[in-house]
Formats: structure tokens, C-alpha cells, sequence
């Protein structure tokens, strides 16, 4: 912004003694700025068309109050854990996404259109025209400025309108808990289980000395389907997950079993010519049953499902980005992002012919993290 040369400039005198109205006369003049036309939404003020308008736009900032703090209600309280089909909370979990997206959706359209009801409905219709400047702004521009900036905000008439005022106190402040809440969520202390936190440990982690047999996923979390050598020919894959006996008929168990994310492992059965090829990883000579081979099936670049194994090359692929293991050499990565080769689980075959875990993973599974010991 910056005045045009032939407009005469107060002196500091002057400018110092200057009302706001004058101030803001001047701001407009040196700017250049021409209002061409200027019209009152409510040339009476107090009508009841006037009132009306400012129930209607209040109405709005209250929707979007409310809406926040129902998100917020929603978001603390509404139960979010996965539960299936069978479960009791099944028919209130699926309803938590939904109503999420709901509320938080109504808060902002309610703050939305509230705002565009207000400028329609109470700023004075008014067009300007402007000319255009180069150059920076010398003091007095930058005090006409202010004082132009300060007369929109009386000139909006919000200032005075306290039921408008407050309700887009409520609706904006609702709005700005409900979008900090969440950040709640983030703050947690991952290792306050000790030794027994999430990320040390899996389904596979021996509990009471319980023996953990390979489980087959057939689509019905009740079904128990447990694996057995012959039932896999030489180059197939199967992916296995956690069993103990205790489960059995244990609904919820069953589920979690199935559903815990860093449960799927691989069960690779390697072709006997690519099982002469394999070279074993220091300290893990031993977790191979014969031409069996247990890999974790979460990827160790980003946690991707690495559900791609290809019989031919014995190449294990992640989908995500492209990374491949080496099933011949301990699913160590010789292609893509990832860095650490896919952790090994070490199995066996018991006395009744079915495969179980002989003990657990030797390394973390997933992603790395800072705190991951090897
Ligand atoms: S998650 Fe597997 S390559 Fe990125």
C-alpha cells in the first residue's frame, strides 16, 4: 500500500490529532480506494427480519458447538476397539467410525456456513475500487491500515451482536478442543508393561511354558485348524498364526489370535533342490524343521503384509514398495527399502505330527524403532 504522490500528507501534529473516522477516510483516499457503492443490511436496526437472521446465524455456530463436543464425547467414551461379529460391542463399534465422521463433519459445516451467513446477512454490501501500488509503506499507511482494518470489524456489526458474538465463541472454542483432543490419543508411555510391552513381544511369546501349535485361518475365527508337514507341497506358502490349547472355545481368544498384527507368519516349504541352496543365519541354524521355513510376514520396512513369495526365485516381495527377501539366505532383503531381513521363527514337529513353534522370535518384529535391541 502505498499513497499517491499528489495526495497531500498530514503532518505528525496532524496525524496525531485525528479521529478514527478521519483516520479511516484518509487510509481509504491514500490508497486510492473509491467506494463506489455502500448499502446497510439493516438500514432500521432491531427489526425482527433482523433478529430472525441472527437466530439463524447463531443457530449454526451452535450446531457446530454441539457437534464438536459430541466428537469429543465420541471420541473418549464411544467404544472403539475392534470387536467381531459374534461379540456384544460389535453393534456399537460399527458405529464409531461413522459417527466420528459425522460430528466432526457437522462442526465444521456448522462454522462454515455460520461464517458465509454472517458476511451475507449483516456486512454492509459495498463495492471498492482500488488502483495499484509498488513500493513499501511508510508510517503513515501503516497507521491508516490499522485503523481501516479496525473500522471492518466495527463496520461488521459483530462486536455488538452478543448472541452472535458468543455463539461463535462456543462453536469456534468447541471446534478447537475437538481438534486438539485427539492429540490425546498420541501421548502414551509404550513400555509400561516392562518387558511385556506391545512391541517386545507377539502372539508367539511363550506364556506358562504353553506349548504354541500352528494355526491354519479358514474364515471362521472358531474353526481350529492346525498344520501338519504333509499338508503343504514342496514351493507352497501357508500363513499360520498363534494356537494354544487354552483358546480352544475361547471366542475371544480365537479372534485376537487372528487378528493381532504382528501374529501372520509364513510357513514356506521350500522346492528340495532350493532347500540344498539355503544359507542359515548365525544362531539360527536350527529354527528350520527339515525344508520348513518360518518367516514373520510383517514387512521390516514399514509393516506391510510381505504376502508375495515366488517359488521360482524363492523371492519374497512386500506389495507396499517393492521390497524382496531372499528365502534362501535367512529372508534377508536384497531389494527395495528395507533393511533387516524378515525375523525367523523357530519350529519344530511334536509327538502328534504338528508343527509348533519351538520358541519364540530371536529379534523385534515390524518397523524399526528407536529402543529395538537387535
Ligand atoms: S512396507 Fe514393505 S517395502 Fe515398504
Amino acid at each position: 500500500m502505498s499513497g499517491q504522490d499528489d495526495t497531500p500528507r498530514p503532518t505528525p501534529e496532524q496525524l496525531a490529532a485525528m479521529s478514527h473516522d478521519e483516520l479511516v477516510r484518509l487510509g481509504s483516499t491514500l490508497d486510492d480506494v473509491e467506494i463506489a457503492y455502500r448499502q446497510e443490511r439493516w438500514p432500521v436496526p432491531g427489526t425482527r427480519a433482523e433478529k430472525r437472521a441472527e437466530r439463524a446465524v447463531a443457530g449454526w455456530f451452535l450446531l457446530a458447538g454441539v457437534s464438536s463436543l459430541a466428537a469429543v464425547a465420541v471420541f473418549l467414551f464411544w467404544p472403539w476397539e475392534y470387536s467381531g461379529a459374534a461379540t456384544a460391542n460389535h453393534g456399537l463399534y460399527v458405529f464409531y467410525t461413522p459417527l466420528l465422521g459425522t460430528t466432526i463433519g457437522l462442526a465444521i459445516l456448522g462454522i462454515g456456513v455460520g461464517v458465509i451467513a454472517y458476511s451475507k446477512k449483516f456486512i454492509p454490501e459495498e463495492i471498492s475500487v482500488q488502483q495499484r501500488h509498488t513500493g513499501g509503506s511508510p508510517e503513515v499507511d501503516q497507521k491508516t491500515t490499522v485503523a481501516v482494518l479496525s473500522d471492518s470489524l466495527q463496520t461488521s456489526g459483530i462486536m455488538r451482536r452478543t448472541l452472535i458474538k458468543r455463539s461463535l465463541g462456543f462453536g469456534a472454542g468447541a471446534l478447537g478442543i475437538m481438534a486438539v483432543i485427539p492429540l490425546g490419543g498420541l501421548v502414551k508411555n509404550p513400555w509400561a508393561q516392562g518387558d511385556s510391552s506391545p512391541l517386545w513381544t507377539s502372539g508367539w511369546t511363550p506364556t506358562n511354558d504353553e506349548k504354541i501349535y500352528l494355526r491354519r485361518d479358514t474364515g471362521r475365527s472358531d474353526d481350529v485348524v492346525l498344520v501338519r508337514p504333509e499338508d503343504l507341497a514342496a514351493g507352497a506358502i501357508e500363513t499360520v498364526f498363534p494356537f494354544r490349547e487354552s483358546e480352544r472355545g475361547d471366542h475371544e481368544a480365537l479372534l485376537a489370535a487372528l487378528h493381532r498384527s504382528d501374529n501372520p507368519v509364513m510357513l514356506i516349504r521350500l522346492r528340495p533342490d532350493a532347500a540344498a541352496m539355503v544359507v542359515k543365519r548365525s544362531g539360527q541354524e536350527d529354527f528350520n524343521y527339515g525344508d520348513y521355513y518360518a518367516y514373520s510376514k510383517i514387512c521390516t520396512h514399514l509393516g506391510c503384509p510381505t504376502s508375495l513369495y515366488e517359488s521360482q526365485t524363492n523371492r519374497i516381495l512386500c506389495p507396499c514398495h517393492q521390497s524382496q527377501f531372499d528365502a534362501l539366505t535367512y529372508a534377508k532383503p536384497i531389494f527395495g527399502p528395507a533393511a533387516r531381513a524378515l525375523p525367523q521363527l523357530p519350529i519344530e514337529v511334536d509327538e502328534a505330527g504338528y508343527m509348533v513353534a519351538k520358541g519364540n522370535f530371536i529379534e523385534s518384529l515390524g518397523p524399526a524403532f528407536w529402543e529395538r535391541k537387535s
